[in-house]
């Protein structure tokens, strides 16, 4: 088993990384000195698959599981669910010192940890992430939240987990689009913080993608140290967290602009990312055969890199961009890169420049 620790202090907690952890979910638990009852919060994919094995791991170490489904997909990131969900917690007579297993992706894990930030001012929450991007992500560092209709994740917390379980066998049901759309995550890291881990993926992302159980583990792992060292030293993004939004700004704008139904997180900050690397020749010296690099391993991940927009989409995702939490004063700040493994976050990129990259994206050969 492999175990990345984030350090924070009185809220430092370990990230285990290991086939077969659910059956270790009790045992987990029991360490942490909580209450019996708890609840496993879930969707209906990953309950299908993953939720009684949950409970009974939990049951056999002497908690008292509720478990709550919620349906599959972006759309239950809402307050709708959370009211829903906090409606169950009370039903089920939930206390300070009970806690909420995040059983699934980022959408599962973004909303119970939401909802354990909020009821009772705060209770403890486990993650357990089922998908490679909420594995390498979306598990660790705390960011907890959901949508409203003006946008993604305008309603939140930061709440960190007292344990994040990376069970590696649960990717062996994660459909590909999903593993794919993960894999747009853990090229960010290289192109943020590693070079060596970029070449490493250049070299290794077939095994990856037939999802060989080593290299996984040591990806993942690798991954979550660079996360783990960026959140300790910056928890709640005043400074150096930024880097993480490498390609965010525009896919996020992608996103929201295509109103989250045509591509996957994943899926739009590949675009985002080699758009970033475009923007980084124009305007931060990285070298040309640095940014076709980039492109070529998203395309090789199976991942879009390109897009093509009409003049009113991209009005549209101009105004999206400025609407994302990352904007100050008004201004859009991007994360370009100096070269692979090193990046700057707050740089200012007018419009023009946006769209000369984008012209270049419209017309790259996939
Ligand atoms: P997701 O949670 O929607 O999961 C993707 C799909 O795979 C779902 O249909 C789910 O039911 C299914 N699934 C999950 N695990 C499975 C498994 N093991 N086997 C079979 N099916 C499985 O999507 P995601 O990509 O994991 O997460 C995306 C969300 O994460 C977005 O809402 C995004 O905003 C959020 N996010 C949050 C952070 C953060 O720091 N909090 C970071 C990145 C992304
Ligand atoms: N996924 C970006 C962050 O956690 O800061």
């Amino acid at each position: 088993m492999r175990t990345v620790r984030v350090s924070l202090g009185p809220r430092s907690y370990p990230i285990r990384i290991a086939p077969g952890l659910l059956a270790r979910l009790g045992r987990e638990c029991a360490g942490l000195g909580l209450g019996q009852r708890c609840a496993i919060l879930t969707d209906a994919n990953v309950g299908r698959l993953y939720a009684r094995p949950a409970q009974r791991a939990l049951t056999a170490a002497g908690f008292q599981p509720l478990l709550i489904t919620v349906p599959a997909g972006e759309t239950a990131k809402s307050l709708a669910t959370v009211r829903s969900c906090y409606d169950q917690l009370a039903a089920h007579r939930l206390e300070r010192q009970s806690f909420v297993v995040a059983l699934g992706g980022g959408v599962v894990g973004d909303l119970a940890g939401f909802v354990a930030a909020t009821y009772l001012r705060g209770i403890a929450v486990v993650q357990v992430p089922t998908t490679l991007l909420a594995q390498v992500d979306s598990s660790v560092g705390g960011k907890v939240g959901v949508n409203l209709k003006a946008g993604k994740n305008l309603v939140g917390a930061f709440h960190q987990p007292r344990r994040v379980l990376c069970d590696l066998d649960t990717l062996r049901t994660l459909p590909e689009r999903e593993l794919r759309a993960g894999l747009a995550e853990v090229i960010k890291y290289g192109i943020i913080c590693d070079a060596r881990l970029f070449a490493q993926l250049e070299r290794d992302l077939p095994k990856l993608l037939r999802r060989d159980p080593r290299t996984l583990a040591r990806v993942i792992a690798r991954c979550c140290q660079i996360k783990a060292d960026v959140v300790g030293q910056d928890e709640t993004e005043t400074g150096r967290r930024a880097i993480l939004n490498f390609g965010h700004t525009i896919g996020h704008g992608l996103e929201a602009i295509s109103r989250y139904g045509r591509y996957l997180h994943g899926e739009a900050i590949a675009i985002g990312q080699v758009a970033a690397a475009r923007l980084s020749t124009r305007l931060q010296g990285l070298p040309e055969a640095a940014a076709e690099r980039v492109a070529r391993l998203f395309e090789r991940a199976g991942l879009p890199t390109t897009v093509r927009l009409t003049a009113p989409q991209r009005r549209s995702l101009w105004a999206a961009m400025r609407l994302d939490k990352k904007v100050r004063g008004g201004e859009i700040k991007f994360v370009l890169a100096r070269r692979i493994g090193a990046v700057v976050p707050n740089c200012r990129v007018d419009e023009a420049e946006v769209n000369a990259v984008l012209d270049t994206l419209a017309s790259r050969k996939p």
